[in-house]
């Protein structure tokens, strides 16, 4: 049987347990992968508390109590908050999701996992690298092509047409 290893660079090392927020009655575990491509270190999982009671309900808001409340340094992308423009999509407990419509109560007990999305080069932490994503995207031509010449006003579509449809 054929077996596969990272590169040594790409193994992923311990990271850091974060200390739990003082005065938190109710506390999330968050597990987090973190890279830095500056620091020359490799790849590492840093455990996280979210004070859930400080805390929205989504796994997206408890990146951003991280980020506010512990370690400013964890980078990801976000943009719209409900579900639109898919800039928070992650990996969370082995499912490729969007960060801002995942309950973390949705999460199975024990620590909210969290990767980037798998398959893509990392830019750092949780943050994946688009290029190839935006290069296949503009390859793609969604509209339907015709051979016969383009009329003065319009396209007409017979109910055949659209029943091909
Ligand atoms: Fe836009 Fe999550 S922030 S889809």
């Amino acid at each position: 049987m054929v077996e596969f290893a990272l590169p040594k660079n790409s193994r992923i090392s311990g990271g850091k347990t974060w200390p739990k927020p003082a005065g938190a009655t109710e506390t999330r575990e968050f597990r987090v992968y973190r890279w830095n491509p500056d620091d020359g270190k490799n790849p590492s999982v840093d455990t996280y508390y979210v004070d859930t009671h400080d805390c929205g309900p989504m796994v997206l808001d408890g990146l951003i109590w991280i980020k506010n409340h512990i370690d400013p340094t964890l980078t990801f992308r976000r943009s719209c908050r409900e579900g639109v423009c898919g800039s928070c999509a992650m990996n969370i407990d082995g499912q490729n999701t969007l960060a801002c419509t995942k309950d973390m109560h949705d999460v199975d007990a024990g620590p909210v996992k969290i990767n980037p999305l798998p398959h893509q080069p990392v830019v750092k932490d949780l943050v994946p690298d688009l290029t190839n994503f935006y290069a296949q995207y503009a390859s793609i031509e969604p509209w339907l092509k015709t051979t016969t010449p383009t009329p003065q006003k319009e396209w007409k579509q017979s109910h055949e047409d659209r029943e091909k449809l």
